[in-house]
């Protein structure tokens, strides 16, 4: 089993270490080979996605990657900027379906900045389209406005755009997901404006139709992005397109309190996929050993769970971290009194010697 590890920037490095040194600690024939990416990458190699990166990631059964980006290179040219590391794997190896899971933890409820009683048991799903939408449509640019109140002035545009089978694969995906949690799916558009999510809300409603176990229902974004901070706990699947899962996967992994805790899996048609923690490179705390590494050793969970088959060893990995938590251990992010803080190393370390 080959896994292309990808630390990236900011923090990533040090995350990215102490998932590896669990993996490493389950003494299974993983084969592992790093290899730069974003600003680290444009720094070696002049490019956030070298050619040898991508290769790597391409031929790997797949991804641990950490995390890139960092204001100092907000004013590169925008192929030159870290975050086209990601979007380039992403469309390179077809990894349309991102699993984002949000998951209030019973110790860490008290860390949400809403109520105990709303967060208490946590559990949804948002499944984000990875590929498609305004992130990836053409054409876009910067031109003269052919017409319009402004015609001749300097305008830029993107398009937002979904095929039937984009929105059919995605869907499937959901639904299936579905039938192994609670069996409900909320699918999230903006068809009341948009043409691209009428389609997207129509395709969702057939492909609804092999899955009559699956409880479906429809939402416009505003209205999730509120039911979202109202009653979060009535949602179990949600499934939307690239731009709003974006969106929406953010504000839900706050919900919890630890977007420190929360992994990533983006899929192809083939299972290879890219894991990431939900959060992002933070720069501010790179380098000082504080940052929380649990995001992404849970994303190493989940690695050997959907690309390895390895569902013990996953199992395993979630076991310690529960077990690590239990035992009152804490970073920064997510202290609270009476508990012990340790530093990312040291909860690595704890978490290896919590898998018994
Ligand atoms: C994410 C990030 C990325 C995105 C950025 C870094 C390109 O925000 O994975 O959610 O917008 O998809
Ligand atoms: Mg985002």
């Amino acid at each position: 089993m080959k896994i292309a590890i990808l630390p990236g920037d900011g923090i990533g490095p040090e995350i990215v270490a102490e998932a590896v040194k669990v993996l490493r600690a389950l003494a299974l024939p993983l084969e592992m080979e790093t290899a730069p990416v974003g600003g680290a990458a444009y720094e070696a190699a002049g490019h956030p996605l070298p050619e040898a990166t991508l290769r790597l990631a391409q031929q790997a059964d797949a991804v641990l990657f950490g995390a890139v980006g960092d204001w100092k290179y907000d004013t590169l040219p925008r192929p030159l900027r870290p975050e086209q590391a990601i979007l380039g794997l992403r469309k390179q190896l077809g990894l349309f379906a991102n699993f984002r899971p949000a998951l209030c933890y019973e110790q860490l409820t008290h860390a949400s900045s809403l109520k105990p009683e709303l967060v208490a048991g946590l559990d949804i799903l948002i499944i984000r389209e990875l590929t498609g939408d305004i992130y990836f449509g053409q054409p876009r640019g910067r031109r003269a406005a052919p017409d319009g109140p402004f015609a001749g002035a300097e305008e830029a545009f993107d398009t937002m755009r979904y095929s039937r089978p984009e929105v059919e694969r995605i869907a499937r995906v959901a639904f299936e997901a579905a039938r192994q949690r609670r069996g409900k799916v909320t699918s999230v558009d903006k068809a009341n404006v948009l043409e691209t999510f009428q389609l997207w809300k129509d395709v969702v409603t057939e492909v609804h139709r092999d899955y009559p176990d699956v409880e479906l229902d429809h939402m416009y974004v505003d209205n999730a992005a509120m039911q979202l901070v109202k009653a979060p706990k009535k949602f179990d699947v949600i499934v939307t397109g690239n731009m709003f899962g974006d969106i929406l996967s953010d504000e839900a992994a706050m919900l919890t309190g630890s977007i420190g805790m929360l992994p990533s899996a983006s899929l192809n048609e083939r299972g290879q996929g890219l894991y990431e923690p939900s959060h992002g490179s933070a720069p501010d705390i790179a380098g000082k050993g504080v940052a929380n590494p649990l995001a992404t050793i849970l994303s190493a969970a989940m690695m050997l769970r959907y690309s390895l088959k390895q569902p013990e060893a996953a199992a395993r990995i979630e076991a310690a971290v529960q077990r690590v938590l239990a035992q009152g251990l804490r970073t920064a992010d997510i202290a609270s009194p009476g508990c012990t803080v340790v530093g990312t190393a040291q909860m690595g370390d704890a978490v290896v010697q919590a898998l018994g």
